[in-house]
C-alpha cells in the first residue's frame, strides 16, 4: 500500500489530520489498534475552545457540535462555601462549548468514511521504519495478514502509550519533561438533569470536585481520588456523600443525584517530549504531551498541533518548501508550554495536597480569593481557559 502520509492513531489528532489533509487533496491512511466501537465508546474530554470549534467547523465537521453542543459563557469557582462566576464571555469575548470527545470522533470518522478515507481499525504489531529517510514505511498486521504502507511522511498521533514516540531516532538526545501528581480523578456519568447551568470547579479540604455535563439528561462529575484506588471501593452512596461534602455551600445550591452508569479513575501527569519531529516522523497530540485535565486543554492541544502540522504538509505538497514543516515542533511547543503552565496552575490551585502545611493551604485559599476579587487576575484565568491567545 502507498500513501502520502501514514497516520498512526485514530484519536482526535489522527482523524482530524487525515481530514484536513484530504481537504487539500493529500492522501493518508489511518491505523488504530482499537475497534471502531471501542473508539466511539471512550469517554474522555468535554470542553472545546472557540479555536477548536473554528477548526472543526472550517473542516466541515462542526454541524452536530454546533447543534448539540452546549455553549457556555462562564464557569464557577467554588470554595469556602461560596460560588464565584468567571464570566468568560464578558472578560475575553469568547466562550467554550461542552461537546464530548467521543461525539467529535464519531463526526470525524463519519466524515472520513463518507469521503472514502482509509481507516484501518484493529491493527496490531505496528512498527515504524526508516523515519530518517525520505522513504519511511509502516508495517503492521491487519485481519491476520502482515501489511506494509510506504509513505512520504509518518504522523505519530497514537497517544501517550503509542509506538511513535519510542520510534523517534536519537532517543539519547530526547528530553522528556514530566510531573506525576499524587492524585487522580474519579469520573462518573449520571442520568439526571444538569445541577448547574455552568461548570463548577470546586476546591475543598476533602479534595477537588468538578461538576460538568454531557447533555440535558446525562451529567459528568469528577472528584479527586487516590490514583491507585479501585472503583469497586466506591458504592453509589459513598460517591454521593463525598460529592455533597466537597460541594457544600451556604447559598442553597444542591447537586442533583441520579443513576450512576459509568465509573472510572484516571491518573494525572504533566508531560512534554521534545523534539516533536525527526526526519519524516512528526508527533502530534498526546503522543508528544499530556496535561492534567483540570485546565481542559488536552483535546484542544491535539487540534492545534494538527492544524499547524497540516499547514506544513500543505505547503510541502503545494510548493516543495519545507519551511513550515521544519518549524512545526517549535511553533506547536510554544502553545503547548503555555497550556502546560495553565493546567499545572489550575491543578495546584484546586486540589488538596496531602503534604501541604497549614501555611500552604492558606496560600492556596488566598490565591483563589485574589482571582475572584481582581478583574485583572480573573481575566488572565479566563483568557487561558478559552485559549484566547
Ligand atoms: P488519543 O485520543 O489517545 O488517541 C490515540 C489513538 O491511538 C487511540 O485511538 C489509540 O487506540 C491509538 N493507538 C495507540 N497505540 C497505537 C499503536 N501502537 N498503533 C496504532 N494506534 C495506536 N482534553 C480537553 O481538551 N478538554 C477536556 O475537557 C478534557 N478532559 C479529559 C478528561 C479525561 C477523563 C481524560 C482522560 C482526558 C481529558 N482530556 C481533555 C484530554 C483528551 O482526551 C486527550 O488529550 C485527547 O484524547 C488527545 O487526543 P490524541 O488524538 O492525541 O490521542
Ligand atoms: C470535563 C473535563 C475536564 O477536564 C474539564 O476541565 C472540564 C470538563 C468534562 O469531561 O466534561
Amino acid at each position: 500500500m502507498r500513501t502520502q502520509v501514514a497516520i498512526i492513531g485514530a484519536g482526535p489528532a489522527g482523524l482530524l489530520l487525515s481530514h484536513l489533509l484530504h481537504l487539500q487533496g493529500i492522501s493518508s491512511v489511518v491505523l488504530d489498534t482499537r475497534s471502531r466501537a471501542d473508539i466511539d465508546a471512550t469517554i474522555r474530554a468535554g470542553v472545546l475552545e472557540q479555536g477548536t470549534m473554528d477548526v472543526l467547523s472550517a473542516a466541515g465537521v462542526g454541524d452536530r457540535m454546533r447543534k448539540e453542543g452546549a455553549l457556555h459563557h462562564g464557569f464557577e469557582l467554588a470554595f469556602g462555601g461560596k460560588r464565584h462566576r468567571i464570566d468568560l464571555l464578558g472578560l475575553t469575548g469568547k466562550s467554550i462549548t461542552v461537546y464530548p470527545q467521543h461525539e467529535v470522533l464519531k463526526d470525524l470518522i463519519a466524515a472520513r468514511l463518507a469521503a472514502q478515507g482509509q481507516i484501518l481499525f484493529e491493527v496490531s504489531d505496528v512498527a515504524l521504519h526508516e523515519v530518517s529517510s525520505t522513504t519511511p514505511y509502516v508495517t503492521f498486521t491487519h485481519g491476520g495478514e502482515a501489511s506494509r504502507i510506504d509513505a512520504d511522511f509518518i504522523a505519530g498521533c497514537d497517544g501517550y502509550h503509542g509506538v511513535s514516540r519510542p520510534s523517534m531516532p536519537d532517543q539519547a538526545k530526547r528530553q522528556d519533561y514530566q510531573k506525576i501528581y499524587p492524585f487522580g480523578w474519579f469520573g462518573i456519568l449520571v442520568e439526571s438533569a444538569p445541577s448547574s447551568e455552568e461548570l463548577i470547579y470546586a476546591q475543598h479540604d476533602r479534595g477537588f470536585a468538578l461538576v460538568s455535563t454531557r447533555s440535558p439528561t446525562v451529567q459528568r462529575l469528577y472528584f479527586q481520588c487516590d490514583p491507585k484506588d479501585n472503583v469497586d471501593n466506591w458504592s453509589d452512596d459513598r460517591i454521593w456523600a463525598e460529592l455533597h461534602g466537597r460541594l457544600e455551600n451556604h447559598d442553597g445550591w444542591k447537586l442533583k443525584e441520579g443513576k450512576i452508569f459509568q465509573k472510572n479513575i484516571i491518573g494525572m501527569r504533566s508531560f512534554v517530549s521534545a523534539p516533536m519531529q525527526a526526519g519524516r516522523l512528526f508527533l502530534a497530540g498526546d503522543a508528544a504531551h499530556i496535561v492534567p485535565p483540570t485546565g481542559a486543554k488536552g483535546l484542544n492541544l491535539a487540534v492545534s498541533d494538527v492544524k499547524v502540522l497540516a499547514q506544513g504538509l500543505e505547503q510541502f505538497y503545494r510548493s516543495g518548501s519545507e519551511t513550515l514543516l521544519q518549524g512545526y515542533g517549535e511553533q506547536a511547543l510554544k502553545r503547548i508550554w503555555r497550556a502546560e503552565c495553565f493546567s499545572w496552575t489550575m491543578t495546584r490551585l484546586l486540589h488538596t495536597f496531602a503534604d501541604h502545611t497549614p501555611f500552604e493551604r492558606e496560600m492556596q485559599r488566598a490565591e483563589l480569593e485574589n482571582i475572584v476579587n481582581s478583574p485583572a487576575l480573573a481575566t488572565a484565568l479566563a483568557e487561558n481557559y478559552v485559549g484566547a491567545f
